[in-house]
């Protein structure tokens, strides 16, 4: 007899072949010249969900489509899951770094190289296979699904939020399912206990009109380098605390037991830092890098701007400076907050020679599990039964800005059960999914179904 689990191992090469396709095209979000290449992604998935026998159909935003899949035959007396991913990804500048091209996907050593193999549309299009691995064996599900694939993610997600409240009866579930994140160790499943929130701010700072000769007035008039460089050195202490007043006063502790289960886990500093690739390691003062990393808010200089910075020397003093800088955020800081804080902060720094702006890019809230209930259960089960070993609870330093508003609006759990794995250069040059992560995950997902009605929990 054909099962799910039969059927997916005899439809793998089929199913690497499609996530192939999808990952041939550039849906780069970030980018207004991939504008119709993230339509084209959205419309390539809405047929593969039609082909694995959910109905589905392509909404319109003001920025970047969402796409929604729905299969609704288990009745209403039945309940009903979401599914979410993006189909969005990162620029995959630089390019020179890349062993082979990022939208030519090419299996190395049990791994599939491409942009967006792992973040996130290998880990999406598992579930796709999954859900259609049920509908052609069974002809049904278990349970109502929902598939809502977004195409804005890795630019902050700001028209998702906006989707969920006004279809939030459309949307309404008992539960959501994400695979958007790693594995905490190869052949060591995962259930992410806690995503970060994100405040994302830019701070321009302008000095004279134009650019100066740097001996004529350098010295007389204030230099906006230097003034944002002392405003971003007033942003942390010596302890590498962030000094911005308030910051921390929203962060609830946790409890000794996520402490507990963090020192438990099989981490090396070394390393981590090894792949990091960095000559040391430091954080703030009194914590451990996987308690900083998971538990603790950050703030961060995600890049900087000013002057001269071409070949050999220019005596320059420029007319402004640009810096980008976000804060990961921990329950319960709220991103609105710490925006206006870290704004204040910056206004009352700044030399007052200097005009010094503001602007906030982009908000996520902090997110932490409810480790408990049918759901949570079901994805225990599902993951020790694909990897043959139970499934360890971990943190997460990233943020997938949805995750908040799908508890704060649908009022659902959300199970995140992600396939990644470390080193897997999400973000960056020679992105990879492993490809048996990639078949495991699909096992997993098809598991899922089956232990969300097998047992009461
Ligand atoms: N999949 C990641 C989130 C993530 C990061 C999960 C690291 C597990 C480990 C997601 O696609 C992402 O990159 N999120 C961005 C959000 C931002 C662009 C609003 C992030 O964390 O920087
Ligand atoms: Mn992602
Ligand atoms: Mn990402």
């Amino acid at each position: 007899m054909t099962t799910p689990l039969t059927w997916l191992q005899r439809n793998a090469g089929q199913a690497r072949e499609e996530l192939f396709d999808f990952l041939r095209i550039p849906s780069i979000s970030a980018r207004s010249e991939h504008k119709t290449d993230v339509t084209r992604a959205s419309e390539w998935l809405a047929t593969r969900l039609r082909a694995a026998g959910l109905t589905a159909g392509i909404f319109e935003t003001k920025g970047h489509p969402v796409v929604l899949g729905e299969w609704r035959g288990a009745g209403p007396s039945k309940p009903t899951y979401l599914v979410y991913g993006h189909y969005d990804v990162q620029p995959v500048e630089p390019l020179e770094l890349w062993s082979s091209p990022p939208f030519e996907p090419t299996v190395r050593d049990g791994r599939i190289y491409a942009r967006g193999s792992v973040d996130d549309k290998g880990q999406l299009y598992l579930h796709v296979k999954a859900l259609q691995a049920h509908l052609e064996t069974h002809g049904h599900l278990p349970v109502n699904v929902i598939v809502l694939a977004e195409g804005e993610e890795e630019i902050g997600s700001e028209n998702l939020s906006g989707f969920v409240a006004e279809h939030a009866s459309r949307l309404a579930c008992d539960g959501v399912i994400i695979s958007d994140s790693a594995m905490f160790a190869p052949g060591l499943p995962s259930i992410l206990f806690s995503l970060r929130g994100l405040a994302y701010l830019q701070v321009d700072v302008e000095g004279p009109k134009s650019d100066l000769h740097s001996g004529s007035y350098g010295g007389a008039v204030v230099n906006p380098a230097t003034a944002l460089a002392r405003i971003i050195a007033s942003l942390h202490d010596d302890a590498r605390r962030v000094a911005v007043p308030g910051f921390y006063d929203q962060v609830v502790a946790w409890d000794d037991s996520v402490r507990e289960q963090i020192r438990a886990l099989p981490f090396s500093e070394e390393e981590f830092r090894a792949e990091a690739g960095s000559p040391a390691l430091g954080g703030e003062a009194g914590y451990s890098t996987l308690e900083r990393n998971w538990t603790r808010p950050t703030l961060e200089v995600n890049g900087l701007l000013s002057g001269y910075t071409g070949e050999g020397a220019k005596t320059v003093l420029p007319s402004r400076a640009m810096a980008k800088i976000s804060c990961r955020l921990v329950p319960d800081q709220s991103p609105d907050e710490i925006a206006a804080l870290v704004t204040e902060h910056v206004r009352r720094v700044a030399p007052p020679e200097v005009t010094v702006t503001v602007r906030s890019l982009h908000n996520g809230r902090p997110w932490r599990a409810t480790l408990e209930g049918p759901l949570f259960e079901a994805g225990k089960r599902a993951l020790e039964r694909a990897f043959g070993k139970a499934p360890v609870l971990t943190g997460e330093g990233g943020s997938i800005p949805v995750v908040g508003d799908f508890q704060r609006i649908l009022g659902a759990p959300v199970l995140l059960m992600g396939f990644g794995l470390p080193g897997e250069n999400a973000h960056a040059p020679d992105e990879w999914m492993s490809v048996e992560n990639f078949e495991k995950g699909m096992a997993a997902a098809a598991m899922l179904w089956e232990e969300l009605v097998t047992r009461d929990s």
